[in-house]
């Protein structure tokens, strides 16, 4: 009896670990990080980083790219664009999923 209790309490944990693994980009704010990590070169809209001429505008660019294109460039730019100027930039895993959701948004 004392095994299934604690089987059950196992199965619990893990199916809630689970849960909170399916909506990663939940935990991540996201704008922040952008601001912090992105906006220098970047702009989306009238919002544009001191650098913004680098990057380019950011408007759209989830309707020109797909999720598997943003999270390989993302992870690294020239892998997908030959001669890249943008740096390779460290992400947790979240992180990474929020920001490819972030720009499919816009
Ligand atoms: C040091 C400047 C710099 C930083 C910081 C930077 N980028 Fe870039 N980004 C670029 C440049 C330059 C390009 C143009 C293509 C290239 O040369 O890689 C680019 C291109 C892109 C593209 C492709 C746009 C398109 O139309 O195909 C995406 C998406 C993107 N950046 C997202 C991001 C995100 C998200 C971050 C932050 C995590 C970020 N960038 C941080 C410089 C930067």
């Amino acid at each position: 009896m004392r095994f299934m209790t604690t089987m059950a309490a196992i199965a619990l944990i893990c199916s809630s670990l689970l849960i909170a693994g399916a909506a990663p980009a939940a935990e991540v704010d996201v704008r922040a990080l952008y601001d912090k990590k992105c906006k220098v070169c970047h702009s989306i809209g009238d919002d544009a980083g001191k650098m913004a001429d680098k990057g380019g505008p950011l408007d759209g660019v989830g309707s020109k790219r797909d999720a598997a294109w943003l999270e390989a460039y993302l992870r690294d730019p020239k892998s997908k664009v030959e001669g890249a100027m943008m740096p390779a930039l460290k992400y947790t895993d979240e992180e990474l999923a929020a920001f490819v959701e972030y720009m499919l948004s816009l």
